[in-house]
């Protein structure tokens, strides 16, 4: 594979978790935080998340015969560790310099998106391919920004990242051919289904996606079904894992309120781009789900009370 050493920019919510799947997918991974302090929690969900997933896959390896107890342990542990140790944190950007691919992870505001671009751009080697984590913005502008528009891609992972399979791959009208394959490529060997897509508002799933759970909080401000009673009817009628309310909640409702904010100002003529008052409303009161114990729900760390 044409990309072997990774920096992600970011190690939040999606950031930790590029990082880990990065480096179980046997690259060599960077990743750069402002502070210490961000590093060190983010290093420690990714140090909880391998743990979880070497316990499953000792697990399923007793389950099919493949190996004595002991011996999954060890081994699942040993691949973990191993894993581990592709990754290093850093609060210096110089340190991605000969990086092959740096992933952007940071927060949802194009203007600092585009800055850190500038710099990436003036700093990396001529090769470095770059990437957002973008939900939502144009992945042509924070290209432009770089100065490598040919070099740019969007790698839109899904939330929780060790989890979900699948990866957008986002080309724009300048981006070069092989750096599209090479970027699939690299899905790829992170555990991911890639999908393309053109630099579309929302791509393929946000677009889907985002109006959905809008337009489920617009059932629940005219009292049609509560939202329970929304949840369980995707749940069960579609066999989707989550119902559109509790998922607002997950992502976080200031992510989509941010989300759906910024589709209304660039296009405002869109019916399916527009912002719920309940939304709103949460968010000021700062209930914004998952990430602060209550949104729709209350929630207990990863699940709901
Ligand atoms: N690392 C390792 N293990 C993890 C983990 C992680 N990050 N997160 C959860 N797990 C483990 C849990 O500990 C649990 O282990 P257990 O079986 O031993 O208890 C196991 O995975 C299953 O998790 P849960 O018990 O919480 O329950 P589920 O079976 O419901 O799975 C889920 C959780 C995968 C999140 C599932 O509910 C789901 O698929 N939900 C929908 C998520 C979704 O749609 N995400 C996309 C959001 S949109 C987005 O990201 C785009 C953005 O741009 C807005």
């Amino acid at each position: 594979m044409a990309i072997q050493k990774v920096g992600v920019v970011g190690c939040g919510l999606m950031g930790h978790g590029i990082v880990q799947v990065a480096a179980q997918g046997g690259c060599q991974v960077v990743v750069l935080e402002a502070e210490q302090k961000f590093l060190d929690s983010g290093l420690a969900r990714i140090d909880k998340s391998l743990t979880k997933l070497a316990e499953k896959a000792a697990e399923k390896a007793v389950k099919e015969g493949k190996a004595n107890e002991a011996d999954a342990k060890a081994k699942a542990t040993a691949d973990a560790a191993a894993t581990r140790a592709r990754i290093r944190g850093t609060t210096s950007q110089q340190d991605l310099a000969d990086c092959d691919l740096v992933i952007e992870a940071i927060v949802e505001n194009l203007d600092v998106k585009k800055k850190l671009f500038k710099e990436l751009g003036a700093i990396c080697k001529a090769s470095t391919i770059f990437a957002s984590n973008t939900s939502s913005f144009p992945i042509g502008e924070m290209a432009t920004a770089s100065g490598r528009p040919a070099r740019f891609v969007g790698l839109h992972f899904f939330n929780p990242v060790q989890l979900m399979k699948l990866v957008e791959v986002v080309r724009t009208d300048s981006t070069d051919a092989q750096v599209f394959e090479d970027a699939k490529a690299f899905g790829a060997a992170c555990g991911k289904a890639p999908v393309a897509c053109k630099d579309t508002p929302g791509f393929v799933v946000n677009r889907l996606l985002v109006p959905y759970m809008t337009e489920a909080m617009r059932m629940l401000e005219r009292g049609d079904a509560t939202a329970q009673d929304i949840d369980t009817a995707m749940k069960l009628g579609c066999g989707y894992p989550m119902g559109p309310i509790e998922l607002t909640d997950y992502v976080g409702l200031d992510t989509t309120l941010f989300i759906v904010e910024g589709w209304t100002k660039r296009y405002p003529d869109e019916p399916a781009f527009t912002v719920p008052a309940v939304l709103r409303e949460k968010v000021k009161l700062g209930k914004l789900g998952r990430k602060t114990g209550e949104g729709f729900y209350k929630w207990e760390g990863d699940k709901r009370a």
